[in-house]
C-alpha cells in the first residue's frame, strides 16, 4: 500500500498549491494530479454538477490505484466531501477545510474571522457552520470573491489588474474588522502577498496548503501509509489541455511537466 500514489484534484491550478505543500512535507510520495479545467470555475456550478464532477474524478483516481485522495478545492470540499467519503470504501479522503478548522480551534483564539472563497463555498456556509460548532462566540464574516480564481487561472497576479480586483473585494464593509482571514479557495495562496499588502500585514492570513499537508502527513503516518523510501515522478492530468496549466505546473514543481489531457464521463 505505502508505495501507491496520492491522488489530488481541483478545478484547475489552485490545487497545485496543495500538491506542492504535500510534496514538500512528503517528498517520497508519488502524486497524481487532476485539474478539471474543462469545468472551471467550480464556484459557479450547481451542487449537483460539482458532485458529479468530483465523483468522476474520484473513480479516475481510484483506477490509478491511489491510496488516498485529497480534494484540493474548497468548492468541491464544501459540496462533495460527504458523498466521496460515502462511496470510497477504504481510500481515505481529505478535504481542505477540516484541517484549517482544526488548526484555528487548537492554536488560535480569534474573535472575528473573515472567509473569502467562491460563490459555491460561501453559499454552502461550511466554514461558518464548522467554526461555530467549535466556538459559538466567534464572529464569521464571509465574502464571495468569484473573479479571483478565473483571474489567477489566467495568470493575472502580482500586477496592477489583480491589485485593483483584490482591493475592490476586500474593502467591502461586510468583511471589515477581522483579525484573521481564511483563504477559502486553493487558488488564493497565489495572491497571498497581495492580500497581505492590502491589510499592511496587520491580520493573520490562513493559507490552507501547508496546514492541509501537515494534517495529511500526520494522518497517513498514523495509518501507516506513508512512503518513506523510493520516489518516482508525479503525473499531471487535465480535462482540457492548456499551455498555461503546463507552464504553471512546471514552475511549481521546478521541472518539466508532461501534462496529459484525459476525457472523463462528462
Ligand atoms: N480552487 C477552487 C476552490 O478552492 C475553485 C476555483 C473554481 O473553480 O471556482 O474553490
Amino acid at each position: 500500500m505505502k508505495h501507491l500514489p496520492i491522488g489530488i484534484f481541483d478545478s484547475g491550478i489552485g490545487g497545485l498549491t496543495v500538491a506542492n505543500a504535500v510534496s514538500k512535507y512528503m517528498p517520497y510520495e508519488r502524486l497524481i494530479y487532476f485539474g478539471d479545467t474543462k469545468h472551471l470555475p467550480y464556484g459557479e456550478k450547481s451542487e449537483d454538477l460539482i458532485k458529479e464532477f468530483s465523483k468522476n474524478i474520484y473513480y479516475f483516481l481510484k483506477e490509478k490505484k491511489c491510496k488516498a485522495i485529497i480534494i484540493a478545492c474548497n468548492s468541491a470540499s464544501s459540496i462533495a466531501y460527504e458523498i466521496l467519503k460515502k462511496i470510497s470504501e477504504n481510500i481515505p479522503i481529505y478535504n481542505v477545510i477540516d484541517p484549517v478548522i482544526d488548526k484555528i480551534n487548537h492554536e488560535y483564539n480569534y474573535k472575528t474571522i473573515g472567509v473569502i472563497g467562491t460563490k459555491a463555498t460561501i453559499r454552502s456556509g461550511v466554514y461558518k457552520k464548522k467554526l461555530l460548532e467549535k466556538n459559538k462566540h466567534v464572529i464569521i464574516k464571509s465574502l464571495s470573491t468569484p473573479l479571483l480564481a478565473p483571474m489567477i487561472e489566467e495568470g493575472f497576479f502580482n500586477q496592477e489588474i489583480s491589485r485593483v480586483v483584490i482591493e475592490n473585494y476586500l474593502k467591502n464593509p461586510g468583511i471589515k474588522g477581522i483579525s484573521a482571514l481564511i483563504l477559502g479557495c486553493t487558488h488564493y495562496p497565489l495572491i497571498q502577498s497581495e492580500i497581505r499588502k492590502f491589510y499592511s500585514s496587520k491580520i493573520k492570513i490562513l493559507n490552507s496548503a501547508e496546514i492541509v499537508a501537515k494534517y495529511i502527513y500526520n494522518d497517513l503516518s498514523n495509518l501507516n501509509l506513508l512512503n518513506t523510501t523510493s520516489k518516482s515522478t508525479h503525473e499531471f492530468y487535465v480535462s482540457n489541455y492548456t499551455e498555461s496549466f503546463e507552464k504553471s505546473a512546471s514552475i511549481f514543481f521546478k521541472t518539466n511537466i508532461n501534462l496529459k489531457e484525459i476525457k472523463l464521463a462528462i
